[in-house]
């Protein structure tokens, strides 16, 4: 069972699919342990009580129903559940508050994008706002609130084994926030991050201080935020845990677009969970993760006469007013 496991190894655990002999194999329609002639999804179901959480009691039946067909169908056997069981179970014990396993599992799976739409569809009222994309395991609260016009790039020297790309990349961000009636919004929080030219997000990085590439503004009278970055670089997803060696199983590409992550804020509107992604990225078309839109494709354009940036982006977010 052990050798049956998502391990380290593709190709011996893609060589350890287990056949079945006919007598082994479970039939279509094969009877469950029944009981009163019900089937074990009946059983299942029926199993739960009068005062269970309303919402669980009106979504687990699908669940269960989907998950049981889903096993049938495709005769799961016990390694390959238990391969599954230990992946979660992994999953779980390499995250911590600088990484979320599960949650990236999710994301390659194409389910934080799913929900992410799911949820934008239900609360879209006539006048859409900008298009929300996944948060990702990344976000870190309290990121330092920095006034307009500095940069969230933090202590780049010569030796930063980057700082030629940091150069070449330098960037200046500026946008307003709006609401829906093309107001701009004086005082939302524009909270944003992105990964290093060397593909990591700070807390995945050593190298990198706390807090880099990350930062909050808040929005002037006009509802203008302004800040330096960088033009935004691709990389793969984190690779040395279970997500990354499924991925490998799948014979799937890991890399993400280069994007930056935003959240923005402001009283009486929806906060907003986005990205925007660097027309010239060539996995725009293959994110791992599933999160491009056409309308969050930006393009950055030259910057003259600033020694601090060599590109420039202007980019509106707008943000739908609460209910
Ligand atoms: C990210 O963009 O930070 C991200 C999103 C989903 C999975 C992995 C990374
Ligand atoms: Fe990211």
């Amino acid at each position: 069972m052990e050798n049956f496991r998502i391990g380290k190894d593709a190709s011996l655990n893609l060589r350890m699919g287990i056949t079945y002999s006919d007598d082994q194999t479970p039939k279509e329609g094969h009877p469950t342990s029944a009981k009163d002639g019900q089937s074990l999804i009946d059983q299942v179901i029926a199993a739960t009580g009068p005062k269970a959480h309303p919402r669980l009691a009106q979504i687990m039946p699908s669940l269960v129903r989907h998950l049981h067909e889903f096993a049938r169908e495709v005769n799961l056997t016990v390694p390959e559940w238990k391969a599954a069981v230990d992946m979660l179970n992994e999953c779980g014990q390499i995250s911590n508050d600088r990484r979320n396993e599960t949650q990236l599992l999710c994301d390659i799976l194409g389910l934080e994008s799913l929900v992410d739409e799911i949820t934008s569809n239900l609360l879209a009222s006539s006048h859409a706002g900008t298009p929300s994309a996944v948060l990702g395991p990344f976000y870190r609260h309290n990121a330092p609130l920095l006034p307009n016009g500095s940069s969230i790039v933090k202590n780049l020297t010569p030796e930063t084994p980057w700082f030629s790309q940091a150069i070449a990349d330098s960037a200046y961000i500026t946008g307003r926030v709006l609401s829906t009636d093309g107001r701009p919004i004086p005082g939302a929080i524009v909270d944003t991050w992105l990964a290093a030219p060397n593909g990591l997000y700070e807390q995945q990085d050593e190298s990198q201080t706390d807090m880099n590439l990350r930062g909050r503004f808040k929005t002037d009278q006009d509802g203008r935020f302004a800040f330096y970055a960088l033009r935004p670089t691709s990389y793969p997803i984190p690779f040395d845990g279970p997500a990354g060696r499924f991925l490998t199983l799948l014979d799937r590409n890991p890399n993400r677009p280069g994007h930056i992550h935003f959240v923005v804020s402001a009283l009486r509107h929806r906060a907003l969970t986005t990205q925007i992604f660097d027309s010239r990225d060539k996995y725009l078309t293959e994110d791992a993760v599933f999160a491009v839109k056409d309308e969050l494709v930006v393009k950055f354009l030259p910057r003259k006469g600033d020694s601090k940036a060599r590109w420039y982006l202007e980019y509106d977010f707008v943000l739908s007013k609460e209910d």
